[in-house]
């Protein structure tokens, strides 16, 4: 059959394809419409408010290109969130619940959804992930990869630096990486 054939319906019936390639929102469904859920304020928010947690110092990128210069970029954002009991326990609670879907309890890449993800979701405990500066790996998590998610609509800015404590000290292989 011409190829053609089947590559038409299949884009159209999986439009999320189309967009394969660069990161897209992680909680897009139905229930994001216009209008007004049950305890969903209604005031509008002035155009200059800045949220509680704090401003995105970010941007996000316009395209793939720019992702992969701009997280290296981010190498340079200082982790203003020190390691201790306190933040990897907060580390924990945050990424079993956003990331080991797919990157697994222990970070191998093997979580449920993650294994029937395309590509496979990177294992987090390896030195690539592991030695890349914390700034990355913020950025990583605030604006997605190229098949992955960005959380920086769902999870707050210290929670994101929280996440990044927990995959350096407590996802790291013992003996590599940044666990004693
Ligand atoms: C829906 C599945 C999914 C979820 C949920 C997810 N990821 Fe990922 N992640 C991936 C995939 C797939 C890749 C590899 C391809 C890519 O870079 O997009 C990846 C790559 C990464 C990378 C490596 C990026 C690089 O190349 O430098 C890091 C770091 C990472 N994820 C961290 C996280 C963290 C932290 C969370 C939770 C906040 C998370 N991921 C949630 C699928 C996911």
């Amino acid at each position: 059959m011409n190829r053609g054939l089947i590559i038409i319906p299949v884009l159209l019936f999986n439009p999320g394809l189309i967009q394969t390639g660069f990161a897209f929102e992680w909680d897009e469904d139905m229930r994001d419409q216009p209008s007004i859920k049950a305890q969903e304020s209604q005031v509008n928010t002035n155009s200059g408010s800045v949220p509680q947690s704090g401003k995105e110092t970010i941007l996000p990128p316009a395209d793939m290109s720019e992702l992969v210069q701009a997280r290296l970029s981010a190498g340079d954002l200082e982790n203003p969130i020190a390691k201790s009991g306190e933040s990897l326990n907060r580390g924990k609670v945050v990424y079993d619940i956003h990331c080991a879907t797919c990157h697994g309890a222990q970070g191998h890449g093997d979580g449920k959804v993650g294994k029937k993800y395309v590509p496979d979701p990177m294992n987090l405990t390896i030195d690539y992930v592991q030695l890349q500066p914390d700034g990355q790996l913020f950025y990583t998590i605030s604006h997605g990869s190229i098949a992955m998610p960005y959380y920086r609509d769902v999870i707050p800015i210290a929670d994101r630096w929280h996440i990044v404590n927990y995959i350096k000290y407590v996802l790291s292989k013992p003996g590599t990486g940044n666990k004693p």
